[in-house]
């Protein structure tokens, strides 16, 4: 099966409206909604972008709503409302107020949209989307969240940088948390088939991961009033097309794991295929001792803001 009939996008925001554009131009639906509790701005997005089809030739029909009611019929629902950090904010800071607007958003799905699957977006990802997951009551198949696609796309970007090669040749899996604990796989990098270890003395490998780690900070502390939004919205538009297009990617994504990598009952960036049912399968490669302990530190990050989560009693404010 190719192409979806419903995409619904969860706020319009820079990420919402950016990522809007891109399932857009890419024609993967016949219909797309933005939706968002600012009157007018999802519809404004949505025309703007609508009247871009004659130059650009796609058939996607876009339009914007204030009323959740539109997630009706979606098959892919994608959760981008919350706020975004400021400078000197952790994803973490996000928390209790991104929880009341997930909570509301997944109780919305759940009546309207029980067969979606969803990509959650909305920071502290891996956190959200557990609390998504959990609910909706969804299989967690259906849900996940975007984290290490982004990650690993701004790693290999450095790579290539640093290499002066296509950005396209270097591939890897940046796994674990969107947070600052999150951890690039040296051993699993390569470009064209070498083996990153053999291209790049250590030092220099660890600037990338630190820069890497860093990634989203240091957009949000050149824009000062925002955080990204162009390479989040590339790596949606890639998670949303493997789904549309049942492609089996092989893409590093927030799953519920479920005794992978030996922890249970936590979402947390690893390898997952992607295709029409959402999380095929998780792929549980081998990690070096150094690298599996970096990963159980990242999930042991996550398991603190699920306990914050928790102790507010579920979310506050839905
Ligand atoms: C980032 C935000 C979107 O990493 O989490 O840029």
């Amino acid at each position: 099966m190719t192409g979806l009939s419903k995409v619904v996008v969860l706020g319009a925001g820079n990420i919402g409206g950016s990522l809007a554009q891109r399932l857009a131009e890419m024609d993967l639906a016949r219909e797309l909604v933005l939706v968002d509790i600012v009157e007018g701005l999802p519809q404004g997005k949505a025309l703007d972008i609508q009247e871009s089809a004659p130059i650009l030739g796609f058939s996607t029909r876009v339009s914007g709503s204030n009323e959740l009611d539109v997630l009706a019929d979606a098959d892919v629902v994608v959760e981008t409302a919350g706020l975004a950090r400021k400078p000197g904010m952790s994803r973490s800071d996000l928390l209790a107020k991104n929880a009341g607007i997930v909570q509301t958003h997944a109780e919305a799905v759940r009546a309207f949209a029980p067969k979606a699957t969803v990509l959650v977006v909305t920071n502290p990802v891996d956190v959200m989307t557990y609390w998504f997951r959990k609910i909706t009551g969804f299989p967690t198949a259906r849900v996940f969240g975007e984290s290490g696609t982004l990650d690993t796309a701004r790693f290999r970007w450095f790579v290539a940088d640093l290499l002066g090669v296509a950005p396209r040749d270097v591939t890897g899996f940046v796994l674990g948390s969107h947070g600052d604990t999150m951890v690039p796989i040296l051993s699993l990098t390569s470009v064209g088939g070498v083996p990153l270890t053999r291209l790049l003395p250590p030092e220099r490998l660890a600037a990338i991961v630190e820069r890497t780690q860093k990634g989203g900070g240091e957009i949000v502390n050149l824009l000062k009033s925002g955080s990204a939004y162009y390479a989040p919205s590339a790596s949606q538009a890639e998670l949303v097309r493997a789904i549309a297009l049942d492609e089996h990617r092989l893409l590093s994504a927030s799953a519920g794991l479920d005794g992978a990598f030996g922890e249970r009952d936590v979402y947390i960036g690893v390898p997952v295929v992607l295709g029409r049912a959402g999380v095929e399968r998780i792929v549980e490669v081998d990690l070096t001792p150094a690298e599996r302990q970096a990963f159980g530190a990242s999930v042991a990050a996550v398991r603190a803001d699920l306990d914050i989560l928790n102790r507010l009693g579920g979310a506050p404010g839905a």
